[in-house]
């Protein structure tokens, strides 16, 4: 089975991507919303929840799973890989985040190695999609810029209101005129401004959708690794587990992913043992 984990709702638009390209499998979605958003939260916060929200999906037979939320991936994937390397039961057992394939994927775009960021406060903070990029390629130059009310905004269903997309265009602002020609949506949420964030940054600025970017990535990871894709289930199975009120999560996921969500099951992650 493939996890994909993510600190709520947001992840489900990394999932929509993962099961129209690549439907044959079992998947297992983990939102924790009862601690998100992470975006404001600590290193060592969202260390500890995201440990928790990995030991969870391992414990429920995931062989791989993806950290859909950039706050997480940009702040703990590392460590997690690490530590999960060390540990003899789970050497075949794999975490893969979503900074990379977005770094990859917009090192090969840009012509002007002008490249902007846009994500939470703790994604922003962490520079991880500096650090990839720039290890990708060190002439590439990174703006970045945080924008904490967006989160709520777009799980509010307010993001598309005049006032939403005041916020967007002053966020924007300074990477319009940092002239960057590729913009990384480093946050869960941003693919549904996606048009808004097209209008405002102009037709010359690239914008990767990061659901099909990273579902193109998952896909290549799988062909390049055989000895994992054999390990996993083929039953198109679906199985969404949320640490609160799994009928909140059906009306927000329902409204993310287009469709009716079945097999909400409400899920207490703290208490899994290694
Ligand atoms: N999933 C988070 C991210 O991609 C956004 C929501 C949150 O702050 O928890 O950074």
């Amino acid at each position: 089975m493939i996890g994909v984990f993510d600190s709520g709702y947001g992840g489900l638009t990394i999932l929509k991507e993962f099961l129209r390209e690549l439907p044959e499998y079992d998947y297992m979605y983990l939102g924790d919303n009862a601690r998100a958003p992470y975006g404001n939260r600590s290193h060592e916060a969202v260390k500890s929840f995201a440990e928790e929200g990995i030991q969870y999906l391992f414990s429920k037979g995931c062989i791989l799973i993806i950290i859909a939320c950039n706050t997480a991936s940009s702040q703990v994937l590392r460590e997690l890989q690490e530590e999960y390397l060390r540990t003899p039961k789970v050497t075949d057992r794999k975490i893969l985040g979503v900074i990379k394939p977005l770094a990859e994927k917009s090192a090969k775009i840009t012509t002007k190695k002008r490249i902007g960021v846009v994500g939470t406060r703790a994604t922003v903070q962490a520079k991880s999609y500096d650090h990839e990029l720039q290890s990708l390629d060190p002439t590439i130059q990174v703006y970045s810029q945080d924008c904490p009310l967006l989160v709520p905004l777009v799980e509010e269903g307010w993001s598309h209101k005049p006032e939403g997309r005041m916020i967007l265009k002053k966020y924007l602002r300074p990477l319009k005129s940092a002239n960057v020609d590729t913009l990384i949506l480093g946050c869960t949420h941003y693919p549904f401004l996606i048009k808004d964030f097209r209008q405002i940054m102009g037709k010359s600025v690239n914008i990767p959708h990061p659901g099909e970017v990273v579902s193109a990535s998952l896909k290549d990871y799988l062909q390049r690794h055989p000895e994992i894709e054999q390990l996993l289930s083929k039953k198109e199975g679906r199985h969404f587990l949320t640490t609160d009120d799994p009928v909140r999560f059906k009306e927000v996921g329902d409204r993310f992913m287009k469709t009716d969500l079945k097999n909400i099951q409400k899920v207490d992650i703290t208490k899994t043992t290694k």
